[in-house]
């Protein structure tokens, strides 16, 4: 049986796709959890509630190299979103389809920049309801850039909106240090600070994260890295993944990529589903959750998919 969806519901599920794109069934039926296929077709094959937790990354203005493009087979050509209405028309009817097929526990992580999180938040609003919004989390890391007559841009942004805010699953992270003066520990190590009333002890596991978060992009010589060209660190997606999901969880991204989401979610005992419709994609995603299979496999992907 597969990882995340039942017999009956996989069936439905690749009967469904097979009928939209024969390459992605096939591929569907090989390994159940990773589909190549337009996130759009397939999340429509879904049925209501299935998830619990969508993370999604999807493209802008990125260079046609390898793991950048969208790969848009019926036209023959790949899309790159450089114009902002394309790209909100593109995200429209999957936001809809997010929040349908996520479950009332659910919540979505959309990963963003500058040139379109404020847009797509206000598409947000409309899609899930203002009273649905939960974070806005910055990103921020640090690395060269080119200085202009601006300050360095060096964060991205994840719109978080829950399903069902209230029901919606949130587990409070804790790390780092207290910027507290004046910190003492007692004979046990507690920290706690001396007042006139006594003392206030802090929580010994650190501070609750805010919705900043400075953490590093991956290096150039990362041992994560997996060569395609846009992925995140596993950092990152852990935080989100330990935040809003429990063991046992489904935890899907459709604009998977090389499978970091996927990845960590696996390492966390989380159920997953993951598409993309980069045949070269899934074949990365494939070998980093399954490092055991066969190294043809990669090979076969390719051109099972791009037939
Ligand atoms: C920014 S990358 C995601 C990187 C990923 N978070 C990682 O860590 O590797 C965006 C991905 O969306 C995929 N994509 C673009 N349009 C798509 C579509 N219509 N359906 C499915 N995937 C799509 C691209 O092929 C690309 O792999």
């Amino acid at each position: 049986m597969s990882g995340c969806l039942s017999h009956g519901c996989l069936r439905t599920v690749i009967r469904n796709c097979a009928r939209a794109n024969p390459a992605a069934a096939s591929t569907l039926r090989r390994s159940p959890e990773i589909a190549c296929a337009d996130n759009l077709a397939f999340m429509r094959t879904l049925p209501d509630a299935h998830c619990d937790l969508i993370y999604a990354d999807p493209p802008f203005d990125q260079p046609r190299k390898r793991g950048s493009s969208d790969w848009n087979k019926a036209g023959g050509k790949p899309r790159s979103f450089v114009d902002i209405e394309p790209f909100l028309e593109f995200m429209r009817p999957r936001l809809e389809e997010t929040r349908r097929i996520l479950s009332s526990r659910g919540s979505l992580y959309l990963h963003l920049d500058w040139r379109t999180a404020h847009y797509v938040k206000v598409m947000l609003d409309e899609v899930f309801g203002r009273a649905a919004f939960l974070n806005e989390i910055i990103w921020s890391y640090r690395g060269g850039s080119r200085l202009g007559r601006w300050f360095a841009r060096k964060h991205d942004t994840i719109l978080v909106y829950a399903k069902s805010k209230g029901s919606h699953t949130f587990n409070q992270i804790r790390g780092g240090s207290y910027r507290t003066r004046d910190m003492l520990f007692d004979d046990a190590g507690r920290p706690y600070k001396s007042t006139r009333r006594g003392r206030i002890y802090f929580n010994p596991d650190g501070p609750a994260l805010t919705d900043v978060w400075d953490l590093p992009i991956l290096s150039t010589v990362s041992r994560e890295r997996t060569g395609y060209r846009c992925q995140k660190p596993e950092a990152l997606l852990e935080r989100m993944i330990r935040a809003a999901s429990n063991e046992g969880d489904l935890v899907a991204d459709f604009f998977c990529g090389s499978g970091t989401t996927l990845a960590v979610a696996k390492r966390l005992n989380r159920r997953i589903l993951g598409c993309d419709i980069n045949p070269e994609a899934i074949a990365v995603t494939q070998e980093r959750l399954f490092p055991a299979c066969d190294s043809s496999n990669r090979e076969n992907l390719r051109r099972m998919n791009t037939r």
